[in-house]
């Protein structure tokens, strides 16, 4: 099927209401689609939906857009707590925990509420899309969309192909990312893709850096912005995506490709166990409570 005669992806279901997944609702309204958000408790949903108001209202003092868009994209979205809000939609975007007993439970579930053309992506950072795709009735319609946070800023979304996704998701899930004004990139079925690949054991080594004592937190960070331009450090970076997500694909790294270089540092280990899990908790490797982060080391 040529690209032109694919059924065009008009309503949007995203599970998660989370950092990404509040990300991709605001993205996918902004673009004129019907976006329906689910999330485990109402707090966390009227969390998620608050946090689209305060990136729209950031938006709008930029001028990309106006008060009127605002009200258009929050009046395109709409949640519930039951994935039994899924049944209209063309595509279901699954931005849980990175978690995959919470991720395999979730497609479980889902499967029953959706049309039998509905296509699953899941945001996952780093887990085996062929494995999330065979817990499911659709494999052929399941397929890797990840996202890159903040979503209404960046540019990428990495498009994962499981053995058994077929061409015609692919080609409408391209087809999808373009209209949301992102580029896409295929990436291979393998732990974590290509950026997670990359970024995430940089971000372990920063933190092994720090775990050894070669430098402090401010230290790391202003060597990595100004000796190798990075815009943020590694440690302010890890604390913004969120250190539990960070240990979680450290792990698939470690367990899918076998091999100690992608041993989880025992700091980033004690950090995530104290509950220091970066921005969304106040607390990382730099202290939220003030007005200004302060570094914890
Ligand atoms: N943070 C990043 O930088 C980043 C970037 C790209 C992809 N991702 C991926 O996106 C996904 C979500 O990450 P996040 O940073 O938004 O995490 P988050 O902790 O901000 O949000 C996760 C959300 O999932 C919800 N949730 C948990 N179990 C659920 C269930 N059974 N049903 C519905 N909702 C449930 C939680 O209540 C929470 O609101 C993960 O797979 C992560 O790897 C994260």
């Amino acid at each position: 099927m040529s690209e032109s005669t694919l059924p065009e992806i008009k309503t949007v279901g995203v599970i998660g209401a989370g950092q990404m997944g509040s990300g991709i609702a605001h993205v996918c309204a902004l673009a004129g689609l019907k976006v329906l958000v689910s999330d485990i408790s109402e707090a966390q949903l009227e969390k998620g939906v608050a946090s689209i108001g305060h990136n729209l209202d950031r938006q709008i003092k930029k001028g990309l857009i106006s008060e009127a868009d605002k009200s258009a994209v929050l009046d395109r979205i709409s949640t519930g707590t039951s994935h039994d809000i899924f049944g209209d939609c063309d595509i279901v975007i699954e931005a849980a925990t990175e978690n995959e007993e919470i991720k395999r439970s979730i497609f479980k579930e889902l499967c029953q509420h959706l049309r039998d053309d509905a296509i699953i992506a899941s945001n996952t950072s780093s887990i085996s899309i062929t494995r999330l795709a065979s817990n499911t009735d659709r494999p052929g319609r399941f397929i890797g969309m990840h996202f890159m946070n903040p979503v209404p800023l960046m540019q990428l979304v990495e498009l994962i192909r499981g053995i058994a996704t077929d061409e015609d998701t692919f080609a409408s899930v391209k087809q999808f990312t373009d209209k949301l004004g992102k580029n896409a990139v295929a990436a291979e079925d393998f732990p974590a893709f290509i950026v997670n690949r990359i970024l995430l054991p940089m971000i372990n080594e920063a933190v092994y850096t720090l775990y050894e004592g070669v430098g402090s937190v401010e230290a790391i960070d202003t060597a990595m912005r100004l000796g190798a331009n990075h815009p943020m450090g590694p440690l302010e970076l890890a604390d913004f995506i969120g250190l539990d997500t960070c240990l979680a694909v450290m792990y698939v790294l470690y367990e899918g490709l076998a091999d100690s270089k992608y041993r989880p540092c025992p700091l980033l280990v004690k950090y995530v166990e104290a509950g220091w899990v970066g921005r969304k908790s106040g607390r990382g490797f730099y202290d939220y409570s003030g007005d200004k982060p302060v570094p914890t080391r």
